[in-house]
């Protein structure tokens, strides 16, 4: 990775030395099947659930036979205790595992860190892979299955609890000059943001306005029928809740009156987010990303490899 220091990048940091997970594999697997009785794939592993005691049971297995993993998680969590924004692992040491044996790590991690939540409500899968798709005609595809720019937002904005964190591990980087990621933390944003009277009404107005979501058709029930939420763009928790182009959608479904003030307000957040926008960089194959989705905007540059493929993970409190 090639980072040009500027003071904002150090909200981000990079977990330095070797990490190698891969020895964990063979212990995760078994307490994973054990517990996920006629388990075909590890794509198809779920929430726990409501049976909290079978998470706890698989999280006391994880500390006692799979001491890497469980290590690992404990220095992100406290690391996002400590203020910080995202934490890159160069590599898990997992690059050279077949994909089924890599993603039981992943969900090990999940679960360590807090309780993974379903992608969607269809398969209520942990595990979701962010591909390139082919959107069905009239639909709009999220930014996790288009190689568009991935504009500054929170995951999960246009619903009523976004999970504190995310990760997100590269299976294949874009073997393209796309495919960057970049940050902004909110807490900067916001200070901006104060800095200025145009700055300070449209914080007034984000604290108390909720501001509609539309939400995309891969997290929609019906993907056939369009549906809205509504939150504001900054508050305690999470201190920031944005994505510009679900909220402008909204907007225009339904004309109002103060409309054009919101949109106003949510262009002011995209453009003070960007000017704060730390240094693109690429995440190489093999790597992870640990995001603070309540605290920090994340986005992506546009690319053309269609073979990239990252697998996310979303995880609440
Ligand atoms: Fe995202």
């Amino acid at each position: 990775m090639n980072i040009v220091e500027r003071d904002y990048d150090r909200d981000i940091v990079t977990i330095a030395g070797t990490v190698d997970l891969s020895q964990d594999i063979p212990n995760v697997m078994a307490i994973t099947r054990d517990l996920v009785p006629g388990l075909k794939t590890s794509a198809d592993l779920v929430p726990f659930g409501e049976e909290g005691a079978r998470a706890d049971v698989y999280r006391a297995e994880l500390y006692e036979k799979a001491p890497r993993v469980a290590r690992l998680a404990d220095d992100v969590s406290r690391r996002f205790e400590n203020g910080t924004m995202a934490a890159v692992v160069p590599s898990l040491g997992l690059e050279d595992q077949p994909l089924e044996r890599q993603r039981y790590i992943l969900f090990a991690l999940g679960n360590l860190l807090g309780t993974p939540t379903a992608t969607e409500p269809r398969d209520q899968r942990v595990l979701w892979d962010v591909k390139v798709r082919t959107a069905t005609t009239g639909q709009f595809a999220t930014f996790s299955e288009t190689d568009e720019e991935a504009e500054f937002h929170t995951d999960s904005a246009f619903q009523s609890d976004p999970e504190p964190i995310f990760f997100l591990y590269v299976v294949q980087a874009a073997r393209c000059d796309g495919g960057m990621s970049y940050f902004a933390n909110g807490r900067r944003v916001r200070d901006r943001l104060m800095q200025t009277s145009r700055g300070r009404d449209t914080l007034h107005m984000l604290y108390r306005a909720k501001v509609p979501f539309r939400i995309p058709p891969a997290f929609s029930h019906d993907p056939d029928v369009a549906e809205y939420s509504a939150g504001t763009v900054f508050g305690d928790r999470p201190l920031i809740r944005f994505r510009r182009d679900v909220i402008l959608r909204a907007l225009d479904a339904h004309p109002a009156p103060g409309n054009d003030e919101i949109r106003d307000a949510v262009n002011l957040v995209a453009d003070v987010a960007f000017s704060l926008k730390t240094t693109d960089r690429k995440l190489p194959t093999g790597s992870i990303v640990f995001v603070d989705n309540h605290n920090g905007l994340h986005g992506r540059s546009r690319f053309s490899d269609a073979e990239r493929h990252l697998i996310r993970v979303r995880v609440a409190g």
